[in-house]
This record gives structure tokens, sequence and C-alpha cells, in this order.
């Protein structure tokens, strides 16, 4: 085990199964897919834990099996193939086992196209690759990766992280030539994971499109309540305090269960060295969050048009809002016509501000919600 964390509710990125709650049968289900050579989708709203996830499959993945390997792509900062092509080649390199100028030399000699480099962080000296791409030799980069896999005599695990954006690039045609070659590397298997479910079930359930059928599929919710109080109470134990069950379950039902909140919180909460946490510890947490966001919250709301914002509060007040274009809605919070709010919400939808699932909308921001409740 490393060092313990001094805070071990961790609030970004995956640190290790000791600060990572639960998740079995999702871990499971994934580790078992792809070892039986299937490829998955992984889909969930944002922030609900799918990164962390597959890092922990993968993690458990090399500890069954040392000789595979992972590589983790993320796909969310990318906006055209030649990304794709470089955030992919560093994530394998990354994954090569040698010494960081080796590496260079030999992803130079596999990757005919890619110009790789490699700098050192001042502070930490760790090294850090970057790459550049002529031009019109992405696709060529992109196959020389697949092939080098496939060559590997070993089992390779790919996750393509915030995979719906390759249907955002302005390429043609860049699904079915990713998909022409996936199909044909059997030691090659995929998570293709997203937050926009219908972006990702389009591209994977719509006859029309390549990727049709080509994956099982896995979405990941809350996690379990009564094993997320389990796992919280275990750290502030150890720590001598106490976290009572109800002043965690008014935390966990707050927020829906919603991961990166109720850690957000707990972290505060730990941070705070109370003996026992209480309601009034938990307002306080949240009130911090809250102001320590308030200029990016304003920002957000500056972006948009007066209605929009209207309608951005209209929803935060109500915190879930059923029948959108109601007369009832509408009406008591003085919003425009149906057909101008209906472009509004369209608007918010597509900009992710605003989540729509079964049970209707909400702001997707979660402290942004309450911010928004807490305005004229
Ligand atoms: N099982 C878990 N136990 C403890 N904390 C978790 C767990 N899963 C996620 N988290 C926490 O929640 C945060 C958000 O999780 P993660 O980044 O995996 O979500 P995501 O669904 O990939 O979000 P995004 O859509 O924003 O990429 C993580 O930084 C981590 O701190
Ligand atoms: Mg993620």
């Amino acid at each position: 085990m490393k060092d313990a964390l001094t805070n071990p509710f961790v609030v970004s990125g995956y640190e290790s199964p000791d600060y990572f709650c639960d998740r079995e049968a999702e871990t499971e289900r994934m580790v078992t897919e792809l070892m039986n050579g299937n490829n998955l989708t992984l889909i969930s709203p944002r922030r609900m834990g799918k990164t962390g996830l597959i890092h922990h499959a993968f993690r458990r993945l090399k500890l069954d099996d040392q000789s595979v390997l992972t590589i983790y792509v993320d796909l969310l900062p990318t906006n055209c193939l030649a990304d794709l092509a470089k955030s992919f080649s560093i994530a394998v390199m990354e994954q090569m086992d040698a010494s960081p100028m080796t590496i260079l030399k030999k992803a130079a000699r596999l990757f005919s196209r890619l110009r790789p480099a490699l700098s050192f962080d001042p502070v930490s000296g760790a090294p850090k690759f970057s790459v550049d791409i002529a031009h019109g030799e992405e696709q060529m980069t992109i196959e020389q990766i697949f092939s080098y896999l496939k060559n590997s005599g070993r089992q390779c695990f790919v996750a393509f992280d915030e995979f719906q954006q390759v249907a955002y690039y302005p390429e043609t045609n860049v699904e079915a030539f990713l998909r022409s070659h996936i199909q044909f590397l059997g030691n090659v298997h995929f998570v293709f994971s997203g937050s926009q479910s219908h972006m990702l079930s389009e591209m994977f359930h719509s006859p029309k499109r390549p990727f049709y059928s080509s994956a099982s599929s896995l979405s990941i919710g809350p996690i379990d309540r009564g094993k997320y109080y389990v796992f919280a109470s275990d750290f502030f134990k150890k720590a001598g305090r106490d976290l009572p069950e109800e002043v965690f379950n008014s935390v966990y039902d707050r927020y829906d269960g919603h991961t990166w909140y109720v850690q957000k919180v707990l972290n505060k909460l730990y941070g705070y060295r109370t003996k026992e946490i209480d309601g009034s510890n938990v307002l306080i947490a949240i009130r911090e969050i809250l102001s320590d966001n308030e200029y990016y919250y304003q920002s957000i709301l500056r972006a948009y048009s007066k209605g929009q914002g209207k309608l951005l509060k209209a929803i935060a007040k109500e915190d879930r809002v059923k029948e959108i274009l109601s007369g009832g809605f509408l009406a008591k919070y003085g919003l425009n016509a149906a057909s101008s709010v209906r472009g509004s919400l369209k608007r918010l939808l597509d900009d992710e501000q605003i989540y729509r699932d079964a049970e209707g909308y909400i702001v997707y921001d979660r402290f942004m919600s309450e911010w928004l409740k807490g305005l004229n």
C-alpha cells in the first residue's frame, strides 16, 4: 500500500482500490466481458464514476495477468483525428516498459509518421512525452498503432474515454475507419465510454452506424447508499472520529448519490477535523463549496441570454421538472412562450447545463443548482 492520503475522499482521478468504493459488480462485469473478448460501452451521466471504474477494472486485469497491456485514452480534449492519433500514441508509449529514451526511439521506429519528443516536468522531474504528426498522416499513424498492438503477442485492453467525441470530428467516416480496423484485432478489446448517452446509443445501436452491435453495454448509476456509508464512516473511524449514518444519508440523498458531489462534501467534512460530524458541518461544507465556485457559476450565467438564465434558475428552484413546457411551470417563473423556452432548453441541454433523465430535467451541476436556488 502506498502512503496513506491526508484526505481519503479523492475528488479527482483514481488513486487506488483503498480509496475506491464498491463498484464490485460493475468491475466484475467489465473484466469478464473484456476477458471474454467482448468490447463494452460504458455510459453514465458526468461525474458518476466511469473513468474511475475503467482504471479500477484495468488494474484488476493487470493484477490477474501481468502480461496484459492496458491503455487508457482520454478523448475529451480531442477535436480531430490527428488529436486522437496523438493521444493514442502517447498512451501507448506510456505503457512501454523501457527507459524514456528507449521508448522515444522505439516509437519513432514503430510509428514512422510520428515525431515524438521528450521533456521533463520542471518540478517533479517526471518524463513527459509529446508527439507531432504531419498533416494527412493521422490515419497511417493510427493503423500503425493498431498493428503494433496486434503484433504485441499480448492481450490488450484499450479504453477510449468520452468516445462520443469522434462523432464531432470534422473528418468524414471516422467511425467507419476505426471500426474497420478494430474488428480485425483479435487480441485487442475496447471500452468505449461516455456521458452523452444519446450520442453513444446512436453510435452503437443504430443499424446505420459502423459500430452497430459491436459492443455489450454497461451503464452505471449511484453507488449503493449502505455500502457507501460503510466506506465513508470507516475512514472517520480510523481517525478516531464519527460520521453518523443519518448525516451521511442526508448528504447522499441531497445529491441522489451522485458520486463526485457526495465525495466532494465528504472531502470537506474530513478536512474539518471535527470529532463528531453533524448537520451543521454539512451546511458549512456546502456553503464553502458554493462560495469557492461562485465566480465560475456567475461566468456561466453571464454566457447565457436572460431567458436562458431564467429557465436554468427555474429548474434549479424546482430541483427537478417533469413537464417543462406546462403552463403551470412557465407561469410560476414568468417564463416566455413555450416556443422560446423550447429554444432555450435545447441550448442548455446541448451545453450540458441541463440533464434529462426518465424523471425529468435537472441542472446538471448539482452544486451550481444549489447556488442558483439561492438567487432571487
Ligand atoms: N467508486 C468510487 N469511490 C470513490 N470515489 C469515486 C468512485 N467513483 C468515482 N469517484 C470520485 O468521483 C469523481 C468522478 O468520477 P469519474 O471521474 O470516474 O467520473 P466520470 O463519470 O468519468 O465523470 P466525467 O463524465 O466528468 O468524466 C472521481 O474523481 C472520484 O473522486
Ligand atoms: Mg470521465
